[in-house]
């Protein structure tokens, strides 16, 4: 070989020999090769389990999707490149083979609003929001539209409403319809959405899940009978997770069950804190008795886990006021984001909620005195602390 082959070819290829490696590495290889032509052939036809290509399907992945999967106990799983695709494909699963319509809770995230009305909506999908809370309201809408999908949140952004998911799940059922839900906000510790009648659920994994604000991602988890549409879908579409964020994110689930117990913990004292700040008009919060939601809360999360978010309205701020006090936050961190290690603070209607019309804001009671904190794992009373010297 001259020079210029060996370059190429010289130490790829190589069979790692019997050892196996105790953690999962990086598969970074696009594609693979086989010895034997009639073994790659049935591996294409999916007649025998292989790896080919990497849009279809990645070691790093594959063992990443069997751990969303065994946390959430579904059939299997899909990681994404970002909670937004991962969204977009299970809608898409749902309403492969179902009437273009969707019923989509009125709380969501503000870029899956997004999706919905930009993206779905003129490809056809007819949307329509209802309040998940209201299950008449759901029976109405369902009856009337005949989704193929109900999509909702476990906790939604940013006003954390907890919907009775295993009652929607069963309007979704008799009417034919997939429940698709996003448990981002939840995660697998404090519920697990096909225990109460899911049919997807995604995660935008770049929160909890992987923990330390240092990867995008997201994974769809499907029932037994949505999972081949999913992938079919998947090696069309190519959504898929890139490996080293794929083992990123299998490194901060090691840690994440540990890590969501202190954020809950946490949470739970800066939000009874808050709540008897004189500088606060109104604390959202799932583990206050007085939540609208409290009797699904009761029944779908477990007692003392109600989740790392709190969201807080500042007595009579505008938007001058709120973000005086963000500015003179010294440890909270002003980010769009959620589910980190450290606290994080954001500003819904000029972030997560800023394409959401005016009108739907309001309509939902995101106001423009409205702060989302995701509480993280410090040690409380330094939050604790930071918050009152913020707020004077
Ligand atoms: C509830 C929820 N779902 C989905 C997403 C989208 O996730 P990603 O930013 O990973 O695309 C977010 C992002 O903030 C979210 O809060």
């Amino acid at each position: 070989m001259q020079i210029q082959t060996k370059a190429v070819h010289v130490g790829d290829r190589k069979k790692p020999g019997p050892a196996i490696p105790v953690t999962t590495p990086i598969y970074t290889a696009a594609s693979y090769f086989y010895e034997d032509m009639e073994q790659l052939d049935r591996i294409f036809a999916r007649e025998e389990p292989g790896y080919c290509y990497s849009r279809y399907d990645n070691p790093t992945n594959v063992a990443l999707e069997e751990l969303i999967t065994s946390l959430e106990n579904g059939h299997g799983s899909l990681a994404c490149a970002s909670g937004m695709s991962a969204i977009q494909i299970a809608l898409l699963a749902a309403l492969n083979d179902r009437r273009k319509s969707i019923v989509a809770a009125d709380a969501l995230y503000g870029a899956t609003i997004n999706l919905l009305l930009k993206v779905l909506e003129p490809l056809g999908v007819e949307v329509t929001f209802v309040d998940l809370c209201d299950l008449e309201a759901v029976e109405k809408a369902v009856a009337e539209h005949r989704p193929g999908c109900v999509l909702m949140e476990t906790v939604s952004n940013p006003l954390l409403r907890v919907g009775e998911m295993d009652r929607v799940a069963r309007i979704a059922r008799e009417a034919g319809a997939a429940l698709v839900v996003d448990n981002t906000f939840a995660t697998p510790l404090l519920v697990r959405p096909f225990e109460w009648g899911a049919n997807l659920v995604v995660h935008s994994v770049t929160k909890f899940l992987a923990g330390h604000g240092d990867v995008l991602g997201g994974t769809v988890t499907s029932d037994a009978a949505h999972y081949d549409t999913l992938r079919t879908l998947s090696r069309a579409y190519g959504p898929v997770l890139g490996p080293f964020e794929s083992y990123l994110t299998m490194r901060g689930i090691k840690t994440f069950p540990l890590r969501m117990e202190r954020h809950c913990a946490n949470a739970s004292r800066v939000a009874a804190w808050l709540s008897e700040n004189p500088a606060i008009e109104r604390v959202h919060f799932p583990g206050d008795p007085a939540h609208p939601d409290s009797a699904a809360i009761r029944r779908l999360l477990p007692p003392g886990l109600y989740g790392a978010m709190v969201s807080f309205e500042l007595k009579g701020a505008r938007r001058e006021e709120i973000f005086r006090f963000m500015e003179r936050l010294k440890l909270v961190v002003r980010a769009t984001s959620l589910g980190d290690v450290h606290s994080l603070i954001l500003y819904p209607v000029m972030s997560s909620h800023r394409e959401v019309p005016p009108a739907q804001r309001e309509r939902l009671g995101i106001r423009d005195n409205l702060l989302r904190l995701s509480v993280g794992i410090e040690a409380v009373e330094d939050v604790i602390e930071d918050l009152g010297q913020a707020l004077g």
